[in-house]
């Protein structure tokens, strides 16, 4: 974790295709820790073959190897993959009460596009982990319910994206013109989810989003 810490602050100050300047003082700094230990680290990374460094005089200069480049690389991939994964986290909040509206007016839709008939109504989640539902669903090809006019009335196209809470199946509706900060999720599925799952306002859930 430090040594990843370590290159990732000399690769901010450009060490990468040509060697930097460094100076232990600013990067125990940065890394709130000994000189000592930086220029422990420092040794370390270059017996290992991460970085290379040059010292001359006073003047120590650095700069991260291809294989170095490589394991910030595969970091970013790895925590990638967690960040826009398939969990999202979440608290249970109460909407406005228009849910249940809304999803009886998409009943058949939702029954012919996503394979079940919804119980009437949205369960909120205010979303806690990644930072918005977009994260989570940004590699996710939704499913497209397309909108439709009745009694003079328009309901614009809802994006569907499948979801688990507890196993039970359900999806995560986006509509074209959101209200909802994307900080909020609504959820649909057969069951009264919070009967079900006996949640209340403030319980936590767990959503897997089935890819
Ligand atoms: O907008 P609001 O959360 O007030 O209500 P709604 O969308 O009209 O939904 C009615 C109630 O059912 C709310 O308490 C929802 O949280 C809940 N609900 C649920 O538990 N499971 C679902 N599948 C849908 C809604």
């Amino acid at each position: 974790m430090e040594d990843i810490k370590l290159l990732i602050s000399l690769a901010k100050k450009g060490a990468i295709g040509d060697k930097v300047r460094v100076t232990l003082r600013e990067l125990s700094r940065e890394l709130n820790t000994s000189p000592q230990s930086v220029m422990r680290r420092l040794e370390s990374l270059e017996k290992n073959g991460y970085l290379k460094k040059e010292v001359s005089g006073k003047k120590t200069f650095v700069e991260i190897t291809p294989k170095g480049l490589e394991l910030l690389e595969e970091m970013f991939d790895e925590i990638g993959k967690v960040l826009y994964g398939k969990f999202i986290l979440g608290e249970v909040v109460s909407g406005i009460g228009e849910g249940k509206y809304y999803v009886e007016q998409y009943r058949n839709r939702i029954k012919d596009y996503l394979g079940f008939t919804p119980y009437p109504g949205t369960l909120n989640i205010l979303v806690i982990f990644p930072k918005t539902i977009y994260d989570a669903l940004y590699n996710v090809e939704p499913i497209t319910i397309p909108g439709f006019t009745k009694e003079g009335r328009t309901f614009g196209d809802v994006k569907a994206y499948k979801v688990r809470i507890n196993g039970i199946e359900g999806a995560i509706v986006v509509p074209s013109r959101t209200i909802h900060p994307p900080r909020i999720a609504e959820i649909i599925a057969p069951v009264c989810l919070r009967e079900k799952l006996n949640l209340k306002d403030g319980s936590k859930v767990k959503v897997e989003v089935v890819k």
